[in-house]
């Protein structure tokens, strides 16, 4: 009722024609609209007249507002802005769609969408987030834009069981699932800034945890620290730090991590400075006898090593007895 009612007060607002013919440019049209998280849970934006082309010289801007722990996540099913040339890389003085989050108290801008190219999904680090809709030309071949938006509070991460306790955790149960994916906030768009998540991964008796990461771009430079203004994730055999992993960080390619035993922590950290994509990997628990680093095996190895070893003595008399 309430997204309907929101859509239509939208159409009624943006669908008028003569509220574009606004006089002062700079003021903006009276296509802004609100989206209170109080009244609307999730719904549609859409630049005006959509799927017809959109009027020249408009400005619309779409804010949202959520309370406590909400976030505004936006994700584009279309995207078709005018753009005179096809790269459409350079975004300055066309038709662009622009979203700003709040960080300390101001608005800042996070990103700047033009063309033809779908955005990927916006988050917002905070209960807070504006879309800009600039639109200086226009064209009859261009229908603008569609989005979803939710006010959520799992951070747009649909596996694991979220802990209610924390900001932003998830865990993983063996008992429930033994293997399955899992990535970082807004995946495949950029994470939040001043983000801090962790994934939990509780084995059963004697079971260990292996992750492969198919996916790495987290900001930052080796050894990923704060002096060097470094997001990045970190891996644990405990709730607490554990020296045994470094921190990764950059654009990595492929790579496996594993426990020692059953319980693993990965967490992932973003500052209020530059962002990445994030990652996606998988994870899978293990019985300990499929690992190569468990002390049975190495006793198991070092026994195989010794009969070797005494296969190779015998050998080795046997040899120096024919020659003689
Ligand atoms: C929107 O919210 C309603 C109620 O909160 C929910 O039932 C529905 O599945 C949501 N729709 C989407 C597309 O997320
Ligand atoms: C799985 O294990 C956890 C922790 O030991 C427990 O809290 C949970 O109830 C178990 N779930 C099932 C389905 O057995
Ligand atoms: C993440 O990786 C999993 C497993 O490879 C894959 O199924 C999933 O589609 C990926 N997620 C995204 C958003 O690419
Ligand atoms: C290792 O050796 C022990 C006893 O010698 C045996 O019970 C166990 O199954 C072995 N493990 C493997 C992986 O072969």
């Amino acid at each position: 009722m309430c997204r309907n009612f929101v859509i239509l007060l939208f159409f009624h607002i943006c669908g008028c024609k003569e509220l574009f013919d606004f006089r002062d440019k700079n003021k903006g049209s009276n296509c802004d609209v609100v989206f209170l998280s109080d009244s609307v849970k999730n719904g549609t934006i859409t630049s005006p007249l959509y799927p017809s082309p959109y009027p020249a010289r408009t400005i619309c801007r779409y804010e949202f507002q959520g309370r406590g722990k909400e976030r505004v996540q936006t994700i584009f099913q279309e995207f078709n802005l005018y753009h005179p040339r096809d790269d459409n890389r350079e975004c300055d003085n066309q038709d662009t769609l622009i979203a700003f989050v709040q960080i300390e108290g101001r608005m800042e801008k996070i990103d700047t969408f033009c063309g033809s190219t779908l955005p990927r999904p916006v988050m917002s680090n905070g209960p807070r987030l504006k879309l800009e809709f600039h639109a200086v030309y226009g064209s009859r071949y261009s229908r603008g834009f569609k989005a979803t938006f939710s006010f959520i509070q799992n951070f747009g991460i649909k596996v694991g069981v979220q802990l209610p306790d924390y900001p932003c955790a998830f865990v993983f149960n063996s008992n429930e699932t033994r293997s399955g994916h899992f990535y970082s906030p807004n995946y495949p768009g950029f994470y939040p800034r001043d983000t801090e998540c962790y994934y939990f991964f509780h084995g059963n008796q004697g079971e260990k945890i292996h992750l492969h990461f198919n996916y790495f771009d987290v900001e930052g430079v080796f050894p990923c620290e704060a002096k060097s203004a470094s997001d990045y994730v970190e891996f644990s055999n405990f709730v607490s730090q554990d020296r045994k992993y470094e921190r990764h960080c950059g654009q990595l390619g492929e790579f496996d991590i594993e426990s020692d035993r059953r319980f693993f922590r990965v967490t992932f950290k973003s500052n209020d400075r530059l962002d990445g994509t994030g990652f996606n990997a998988t994870y899978q628990f293990l019985d300990k006898v499929e690992s190569f680093t468990t002390r049975s095996e190495l006793t198991n190895e070092t026994a195989v090593l010794k009969d070797i070893d005494g296969f190779i003595t015998i050998l080795f008399f046997l040899m120096i007895k024919l020659i003689r």
